[in-house]
């Protein structure tokens, strides 16, 4: 299947994995590009230059396919070495950039004069068109549906995706709620180019992550996530736990009184504790709605391999339908 998205990354199928804390580590962005998707490392697990560098060279030991790194862009007091990471990223030959969280104007220049393509997450139109305007080459639309941060607009994609595809110029796949053949020819049908998946991909063999992370998603339903840190607005969507629930009754006794160090125990350090560790009740864990569709952990190859058939069939059938 031949899309703008493909024709850009120079990729086989329209299939993105986006940037997971604690999980985009090299051997899950090789196996995702080994299996003709884009694979993403997650620059901020890293954190410095050098331990980013490292991990592009060891993604590179483990595929000659492209990949990209993740650079989300938070609104900490002590930001990390962003000029530095961007630094690795060029120095690594890395092609693609994942951008996302806030506007990624100032790391555009120097990727750009590299040749790297940007591709922006963000969760409105709004953004997609900010996005747009400041050279990105593509946007990833990330719906209200999505493991992570919505955002505070509460679009679903049903709704976001026709009117992205509305209004932009640029390339754009769609994210959050993605998981099989029918995602991908839902979002083609609604204007995108392709689909980026996050917690689909969190249940598959090579995610370097503990057992029992994906055997919680396998046992979740599209009833089990929770929104939390609205109050905050830096909402995010997360499996619920015990720290979850021990989360919201705080937000629900704070009111608009509460502050980040209110909540520190149940969101800042947990991600090694859940990912590496297995400990899942550690603290809030961002995943999608879409854990209700999940039920196996095949590999990335296999997983892939079965949505492109079941794209390809189910775009077959429509066909027929159309001929009468
Ligand atoms: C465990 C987990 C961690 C994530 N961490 C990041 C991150 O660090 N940066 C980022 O841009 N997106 C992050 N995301 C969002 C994903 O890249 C993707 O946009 C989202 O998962 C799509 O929704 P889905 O889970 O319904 O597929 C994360 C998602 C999950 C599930």
């Amino acid at each position: 299947m031949k899309t703008a998205i493909t024709e850009m990354f120079g990729i086989q199928h329209p299939i993105i994995q986006g940037g997971m804390h604690y999980v985009g580590f090299a051997e899950m962005a090789a196996a995702v590009s080994n299996a003709g998707g884009l694979g993403i490392i997650t620059g901020l697990t890293q954190g410095t230059p050098e331990k980013l560098a490292n991990e592009i060279a060891r993604c590179k030991d483990m595929t000659d396919k492209p990949f990209g790194v993740n650079l989300t862009i938070l609104p900490t007091l002590t930001p990390p070495d962003y000029p530095g990471l961007v630094k690795a990223v060029i120095d690594g030959g890395v092609k693609v950039v994942e951008t996302a969280g806030r506007n990624p104007v100032d790391l555009l220049p120097a990727l750009k004069d590299a040749g790297i393509k940007v591709i922006h997450k963000c969760t409105s139109v709004r953004h997609s068109l900010k996005a747009q305007a400041i050279g990105c080459d593509a946007v990833s639309v990330d719906g209200f549906e999505c493991g992570g941060h919505p955002g505070e607009d509460d679009v679903p994609n049903f709704i976001l995706l026709p009117r992205a595809a509305d209004e932009l110029e640029i390339p754009f796949v769609s994210s959050g709620g993605m998981a099989d053949g029918r995602s991908l020819v839902a979002s083609l049908a609604m204007g995108a180019q392709g689909m980026n998946m996050g917690t689909r991909f969190i249940a598959t063999k090579e995610a370097p992550v503990h057992e029992n992370v994906k055997q919680a998603i396998l046992a979740a339903s599209e009833l089990d996530t929770r929104l939390v840190m609205r109050p905050l607005r830096n909402t995010e969507r997360v499996l619920n736990n015990a720290a979850v629930e021990r989360l919201i009754i705080k937000e629900k006794e704070l009111g608009d009184a509460i502050t980040i160090q209110d909540i520190l125990p149940e969101v800042a350090g947990v991600y090694p504790k859940i990912m590496m560790e297995g400990t899942m009740d550690a603290g809030a864990w961002s995943c999608g709605m879409v854990a209700g569709l999940i039920h196996d952990i095949p590999t990335c190859q296999e997983l892939i391999d079965r949505i492109m058939l079941q794209a390809e069939e189910i775009i077959a059938r429509m066909n027929a339908m159309a001929r009468g």
